[in-house]
């Protein structure tokens, strides 16, 4: 059984084959934390490590004692996973154990709205609900934490009830709290802004405390709702580290503390800074789920176990293990500048070419020729589109491709009909002026009769034409933030209730429409996040397509997100955010470690553009499903490594690999330098193929037939003679295709 509890040492303990979490509840009827790591296959009790709770004054006040679920106010200072004001204006809580249960698979709380992990039979995992209660106020706490089969991965939540008899408000609820026993630890953050999303920063704990986060409405392009903390030694597949990703796409907070005895705490939920919420008595609040992994070989092995979970386990629908399609957008090929003819024009080129899809992004409604009008006016742009969505649709589909369309529900223009009609839908504060952000409003989601207009507004423009996929986009962030149906002690709800409406209306939309492929996006990946994927299993990852601006920008998403989430593209050159001119093969091999696509006009393409697309397009469906599906192991980060990336996919059969090397500035005379390979069968032979230039030196002195030992061990040879490596130029991609014998 992967929990068990032990009456005589009050232990609870949940471990499977790769982790261990241990609690006890000490002698004072703390819940407090003993363990999160390797395996402990020895069983033995750890009272030792911790026998009692927090005693407030009558022991030391600040002694750092480990808790699962710290409050304030009793001597603990560091930061608390709870917080609240009672009615008599009070802060205090005082949480003792009360009960737990353990039940087989992983449970939902009853009607939260909220996206999570789940398991389809209950042998995948099993959850303890540990009930905390505060006897003064009658406040109780539930904690879940479920383990899965094989995954070194805790989930975890609280469910947070009233059960006294006055109202009581909280100020602050975590998804999860882990508390570690020294501070040697290196906080790892995904962070950037708009076309720069996820870069990857890692800094040194010290003392005080370290966090990032977003209260911005959104998870943001400005941090990842992810932490991660690994040794100064820790590698990609060598040492410890701790990751912990949250399920959730509004404002959050991730963040870790160093107290003065070196021991660490760490909390990830909902952001404080903006949140409150009022539970009357028989009330509860549900906090998103937070994901926790440990691995102590590498930050590999811990994106490898957020990638298998949320590809498979948090992703769902139709489209969750179905070959996504290689797709054109005109986004970038016309912006809001075109026609029926121009767009069949389009669709048709690229047809040619193999695309299988192609999506009309902005522009196709109301009398949207730029960003600053239309939007909630969500009926087709008859000047554009004479034959309307539908002649358009069918149009595509007759040449044997299928059509997506974009949208932006949460947005309304101030010049559009929808504002004329409700002005106070947009957000805002009466007698406040509304800020705009690229001339745009936000529509107060957290009011269900807005919701409900666009579920009914967007399933007829869905169920209006044959439309097989939607780019669901979010182009900018809350201001005055404030809701005209909350009261006003209740204000402090509106950003999670805004989230919840617009779960809401994915959870409404995805239901109804199951066979749509649904495609998030924030003006790229400014809410690429776990709660995203769960009702859209792939996300635009940037605006920023430019290849070597996407080596980080990948390299960072997948520190939590699998290939099968992440879109990306081939766009034209100069490329539109940096004006840098790569090589067309150089851009598909970074965009094709991911969900495939395009982001021009083929019609303008030259004659040898578009003989690489048709290739590119073909080597892409044939190694789809490693590219989509397969196991991504980061080789060479573009963070440390500078000029020269290195990354490969292993197909889940774990008969095909393909490594991706790409350097971004040449240098003359090339010095000696070798690519180890990982996760290759060390007995098997693999040959070896290259793409895209055969003749390439570097093909020439690595293809072949070699052992997966010599692969791993030796690794390929990156080195040419120096007249040769002198073609190279900049901006250079060399694929090499392991197929085993
Ligand atoms: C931002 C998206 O990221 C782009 O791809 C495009 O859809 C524009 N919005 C359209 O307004």
């Amino acid at each position: 059984m992967p929990i068990t509890w032990s009456p005589d040492t009050r232990e609870l303990r949940l471990a499977n084959d790769r982790v261990a979490y241990v609690m006890r509840v000490h002698d004072d009827s703390a819940l407090g934390h003993l363990y999160f790591g390797a395996p402990l296959p020895s069983g033995r009790p750890l009272e030792h490590v911790e026998s009692a709770g927090f005693s407030g004054f009558s022991n030391r006040v600040g002694e750092p004692v480990a808790l699962e679920y710290p409050t304030t106010g009793s001597g603990d200072y560091r930061i608390p996973a709870l917080t609240v004001e009672h009615a008599d204006g009070s802060t205090v809580l005082d949480l003792s154990y009360a009960h737990h249960k353990i039940v087989p698979g992983k449970p939902a709380w009853d009607g939260t709205g909220l996206p999570t992990t789940y398991v389809e039979t209950d042998d995948e995992a099993e959850t303890v609900i540990v009930t905390l209660r505060d006897k003064l106020s009658g406040m109780a706490v539930e904690l879940a934490y479920t383990i899965f089969a094989g995954r070194p991965v805790v989930a975890r939540s609280a469910r947070i009830r009233n059960d006294g008899t006055t109202s009581v408000r909280l100020t602050g609820a975590m998804s999860a709290s882990l508390d570690l026993a020294d501070a040697r630890w290196q906080f790892v953050q995904l962070s950037g802004a708009w076309a720069r999303e996820n870069h990857v920063v890692s800094t040194p704990l010290r003392p005080g405390r370290q966090s990032v986060g977003s209260d911005r409405g959104s998870s943001s392009h400005i941090h990842n709702p992810f932490l991660a903390l690994q040794r100064a030694t820790t590698t990609e597949d060598q040492g410890e580290a701790y990751g912990l990703s949250l399920v959730y796409s509004g404002n959050f907070i991730a963040e870790a503390e160093v107290d003065p005895y070196d021991t660490t705490r760490v909390r990830v939920g909902i952001s404080p800074n903006t949140f409150t919420w009022t539970l009357e008595p028989g009330g509860a609040f549900v906090t998103p789920e937070a994901v926790l992994v440990y691995s102590a070989s590498g930050l590999g092995t811990m994106s490898d176990a957020l990638h298998g979970l949320y590809r498979d386990r948090l992703a769902r629908g139709t489209w969750r293990d179905k070959p996504r399609p290689v797709l054109i957008n005109n986004w970038e090929a016309t912006y809001f500048g075109f026609d029926e003819t121009k767009l069949v024009d389009i669709a048709t080129s690229a047809r040619d070419l193999g695309v299988e899809l192609f999506v009309l992004d902005d522009g196709w409604f109301g009398r949207r020729d730029s960003d600053d009008t239309s939007l909630g006016d969500w009926f087709v742009d008859r000047r554009k589109l004479p034959n309307g969505l539908d002649g358009l649709a069918r149009k595509v589909e007759a040449l044997g491709i299928r059509f997506g369309l974009w949208i932006e529900p949460e947005m309304i223009s101030e010049r559009s009909r929808l504002f004329e009609e409700h002005p106070d839908w947009a957000i805002g504060i009466p007698g406040r002026p509304r800020t705009e952000s690229r001339q745009q409003y936000v529509l107060d989601m957290s009011r269900p009769e807005i919701v409900d207009h666009l579920f009914g507004v967007l399933s007829d423009v869905l169920a209006s034409a044959p439309i097989s996929y939607i780019k669901w986009d979010f182009n900018r962030t809350i201001t005055e933030p404030y809701s005209t149906a909350l009261p006003p002690d209740r204000q402090g709800e509106f950003f999670h209730r805004f989230v919840l409406g617009t779960y809401d209306l994915y959870a409404r939309l995805t239901a109804a429409f199951p066979d749509v492929l649904f495609e998030s996006c924030a003006g790229g990946g400014g809410r690429f996040d776990p709660g995203m994927l769960a009702f859209a299993p792939q996300a635009w990852t940037s605006d920023d397509t430019d290849a070597v601006e996407r080596l980080k920008i990948q390299w960072g998403t997948s520190m939590a997100y699998p290939l099968s989430s992440m879109a990306a593209h081939v766009a034209a050159v100069p490329n539109h955010q940096t004006g840098r001119i790569t090589p067309i093969d150089t851009r598909a091999a970074v965009a094709f470690f991911g969900v495939f696509g395009y982001e021009l006009d083929p019609t303008e393409l030259a004659d040898a553009d578009r003989a690489s697309v048709r290739a590119q397009i073909a080597f892409y469906k044939e190694h789809r499903v490693v590219f989509q599906r397969g196991r991504f192991i980061r080789l060479r980060s573009p963070f440390e490594a500078g000029e020269r990336t290195a990354w490969m996919a292993i197909d889940p059969a774990s008969e095909r690999a393909i490594v991706g090397y790409f350097q971004v500035l040449n240098r003359p005379v090339p010095t000696a330098d070798r690519l180890r390979l990982c996760g290759l069968d060390p007995a098997r032979t693999y040959r070896v193929t290259g793409w895209p230039d055969v003749a390439d030196p570097l093909f020439r002195d690595n293809t072949g037939e070699w052992g997966g030992d010599e692969l791993m061990e030796l690794g390929l040879s990156l080195t040419a003679e120096r007249h040769e490596a002198a073609h190279w130029g900049d901006f250079r991609a060399w694929l090499f295709v392991l197929e085993k014998i």
